[in-house]
């Protein structure tokens, strides 16, 4: 099962395949990052620069790390290969961009978060004490290969927090997958995961081949939920609180907004909702979190400008629409409807 993805440069194939054969076609000039969990999930025996796990490790200091680590063996025909989730992906991704201005990348993500996500599309970077990817570059990699049974071994919490942005894409593009996770959410026992990992990885290369460095607002439409997503994570510094997690209230509170916006209906916003809620995802604000605390944050969001907040909207199951200029007055009510 695979897809080529186009970009400025070239192109790149993604392939779903299983971990052996990813481990098996590793050669000589493959620099392996990984994390603690993966590298025993995996049994990994090779040489390999393996970080703590966790958002923290997508730091400046451990970029340092990888970068020192990568100075003392690998060379300019070398290839950094990134094995984990979406902080070994971004962090050895930006190191793959920036080590000698720049070496071949191969994704391999474990997680179903960087399966469906982080992945694909190019974007990779390190967070700085004054936020979330604030040094980063669009990187892509070589190729991706998906060993989509590593799955076997993520923990449940972060299979869900991944199924979050499934449910994104199928809110925001595609009808027919939303029907199929309403009548069966997505589980770990699923027969055939591959196939809606595949689907999803497809959705999000239409979106990136037409908005590569985020410059048209196509790769926007992708924040459904993640403004007021961003916004929780925020306001929560990261703690307690999985992005899938945040992003998922964040889509009943913007499905709320478009209801107040006369682009989304109520039975939309109820769908949503009790699709997420079947997944086992939250749809409320977390306890002792005060709306109006989340305003500030979305104020800072990449989309917004003079004339107010962005939000990409669902118009019913399938279409989105970016809508600015949006009024913090109509957020707030949206919010306290959550
Ligand atoms: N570059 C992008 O376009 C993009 C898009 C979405 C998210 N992201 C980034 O991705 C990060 C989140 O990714 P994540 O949710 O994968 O987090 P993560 O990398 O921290 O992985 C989640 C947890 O699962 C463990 N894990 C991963 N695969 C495993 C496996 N197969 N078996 C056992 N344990 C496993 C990890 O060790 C970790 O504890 C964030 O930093 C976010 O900014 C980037
Ligand atoms: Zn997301």
């Amino acid at each position: 099962m695979n897809t080529t993805v186009r970009h400025s440069l070239g192109q790149y194939d993604v392939e779903v395949t299983g971990l052996r054969v990813v481990l098996d076609g590793l050669g000589d000039d493959d620099m392996i990052v990984t994390d603690d969990h993966v590298r025993a999930a995996v049994n990994l025996e090779r040489d390999c620069f393996s970080i703590k796990p966790g958002e923290l490790s997508k730091c400046l200091a451990v970029y340092g790390e990888v970068m020192d680590w990568l100075a003392q063996r690998a060379s300019r025909s070398s290839r950094v290969v990134a094995l984990g989730g979406g902080v070994v992906g971004d962090l050895a991704g930006f190191a793959a961009a920036t080590f000698m201005r720049g070496v071949r990348l191969l994704q391999v993500p474990t997680s179903l978060m960087a399966m469906v996500d982080s992945s694909v599309g190019g974007k990779v970077g390190i967070d700085l004490a004054a936020g979330k990817n604030l040094a980063g570059a669009f990187w892509p990699p070589e190729k991706v290969q998906v060993p989509i049974d590593a799955l076997g071994t993520l923990p449940s919490r972060h299979f869900t927090n991944g199924a979050a942005e499934v449910w994104k894409y199928a809110a925001i593009m595609d009808p027919a997958l939303f029907d199929r996770l309403s009548s069966k959410p997505l589980a770990l026992s699923d027969p055939n995961p591959a196939e809606t990992v595949m689907r999803c990885i497809e959705l999000k290369r239409v979106v990136v081949e037409g908005d590569e460095h985020e410059t048209t607002g196509g790769r926007a439409t992708l924040n459904f939920g993640h403004t007021v997503g961003h916004a929780i994570e925020q306001s929560m510094g990261y703690q307690g609180i999985l992005h899938g997690e945040a992003v998922a209230i964040g889509m009943v509170a913007e499905s709320l907004l478009g209801e107040r916006l006369g682009l989304t209906d109520k039975q939309t916003t109820e769908r949503i909702r009790g699709g997420l809620q079947s997944q086992g995802l939250p749809i409320k604000l977390p306890e002792g979190l005060d709306s109006r605390n989340l305003l500030e944050p979305m104020r800072r969001d990449k989309k917004a400008d003079r004339n107010g907040l962005a939000f990409s909207l669902v118009s019913e199951i399938g279409t989105c629409k970016l809508l600015r200029g949006v009024a913090e007055s109509d957020v707030l009510s949206a919010l306290e409807k959550l």
